[in-house]
């Protein structure tokens, strides 16, 4: 018989090779599990995570479930924000049925109150002089808001780090307008498209129609550099005349830093517009919630495509929706099958994707990385070393980000060789000075633009 057991355990290697494949599919478990004490759980629990918007925490508790854990948030009468365990201390009732008071939340069963801190503030069925109050806490984790997101700290309650505070939430000449979505699959393959550029060229462009502008169908050359907090990639396209940089940012654990993707009309150095910052935050393992926001002009016109966008988010807010080339599963199986978006991409991967079927390649680089940078900060924290993004003092001034579109008149190269060496110089060097603030001295109006001179 050819073959045998161990034939299965192998990869297609020829024509209509299935039956030789791997039947099993298995993740990398190490990055995907993130309920409480796994490696990953564990690492995502040192940084504050948002959960959702302040205007979600109305007359009515809000039912939450982060990293594998259920949650109850409300803002109670004296306006402080609680996240509390969702079951009740006394025997496990949901506090989303719960009432809130000046002081945190009554259970409905018996009437149990918590403060935010976990403090048993009242058994009223207990016998005067109970002990319960002073012996019984119930599971609080610390919260704290920020431009209309409410974030939450799940780690030991004596290692709170500082709050980071980004220059993206902070941009004066911007409305930051804020989105949240949900996907069925785990957060790995959610976070991984924006560490993959290519994805532009083929999903959003070529594969099915302009999803995108057309600059956008040229693959583009792209570079991949570690940063202090994660890293930044930066691709670069030919536009006519012109070299059209872009570069995004990925901050750890879970934070990308996107550049808008309207491409600019002419030379622009340092350009900042339609930015999103957003973060990946595991519901559990087969569930993620996408939140955050965008920081959108306030006078940029946006026509066509992005005129959906454009009207949703100057109406406050929006849970990104089907117009939103395809973020959403909202569309009809047909529509989405004709014209596939992001969503149908990552959730189609899988509940959960099966790392040991991949075969990664060069336009893969960023995945690779990220993987890798993960993988490191949780070996960071078993070993009790500091960790990348994680703030242990407070900074005096908004972190900095470095997400940005650069149009460059540049003439093109003689030879396609020399036209790719030519991006990747132009590539790095504009991420170097990006990221070391030359530019940004430039888009404050230090220098004048248009003489910027690359290094040979
Ligand atoms: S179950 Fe909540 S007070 Fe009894
Ligand atoms: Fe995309």
């Amino acid at each position: 018989m050819e073959g045998g057991t161990n034939a299965r355990a192998r990869a297609p290697r020829g024509p209509y090779g299935a039956y030789h494949g791997q039947r099993e599919r298995k993740p990398d478990e190490t990055l995907v599990r993130v309920g409480p004490g796994t490696p990953c759980g564990e690492y995502f629990r040192r940084f504050w995570q948002p959960v959702c918007w302040s205007s979600h925490l109305g007359e009515l508790p809000k039912r939450l479930r982060i990293l594998g854990e259920d949650l109850v948030a409300f803002r109670d009468g004296r306006g402080k924000v609680g996240v509390l365990d969702l079951h009740c201390s006394h025997r496990g009732t949901s506090l989303e049925f719960g009432k809130i008071q000046e002081c945190g939340i009554r259970c409905c069963y018996h009437g149990w109150q918590f403060d935010i801190d976990g403090r048993v503030l009242d058994a009223p069925g207990e016998p005067e002089g109970t002990p319960i109050p002073g012996r019984v806490w119930h599971g609080a984790y610390p919260a704290r808001e920020w431009r209309g997101l409410v974030f939450v700290y799940m780690g030991p309650p004596g290692d709170v780090p500082e709050f980071p505070v980004y220059d993206a939430l902070e941009r004066e000449d911007a409305d930051c307008v804020l989105r949240h979505w949900h996907s069925p699959c785990n957060w790995l393959q959610m976070r991984e498209n924006e560490m993959d550029p290519a994805h532009l060229t083929f999903l959003h462009t070529r594969v099915f129609g302009m999803q995108f502008t057309p600059v956008y169908g040229e693959l583009s050359s792209m570079e991949f550099k570690e940063t202090p907090n994660g890293m930044i990639y930066v691709t670069v396209r030919r536009w006519k005349e012109y070299l059209y940089l872009r570069v995004s940012e990925m901050i750890l654990p879970n934070i990308s830093r996107i550049s808008g993707i309207e491409d600019a009309e002419s030379e622009t150095v340092f350009d900042r517009r339609g930015g999103a910052l957003n973060w990946t935050v595991p519901i559990d393992d087969t569930n993620t919630l996408s939140i955050g926001m965008g920081d959108i002009d306030k006078n940029l016109a946006i026509d066509g495509l992005d005129a959906y966008r454009d009207r949703q988010v100057r109406a406050g807010g929006y849970t990104v929706g089907a117009g939103d080339v395809g973020q959403t599963g909202e569309t009809s199986y047909e529509q989405r099958q004709r014209a596939p978006g992001d969503w149908d991409t990552w959730v189609s991967q899988g509940t959960i994707a099966a790392h040991n079927r991949e075969n990664l390649g060069y336009t893969d680089q960023g995945i690779v990385l990220y993987r890798k940078l993960v993988k490191s900060g949780i070996a960071d924290l078993a070993k009790g070393r500091a960790l990348k993004a994680r703030l242990d003092t407070a900074p005096n001034a908004p972190l900095e980000t470095y997400a940005n579109n650069t149009v460059l008149r540049v003439p093109s190269a003689n030879s396609p060789a020399a036209e790719e060496a030519m991006k990747l110089r132009f590539g790095r060097e504009i991420m170097d000075a990006v990221f070391e603030g030359r530019l940004r001295k430039r888009h404050l109006g230090a220098e004048r633009p248009g003489d910027f001179v690359f290094k040979p």
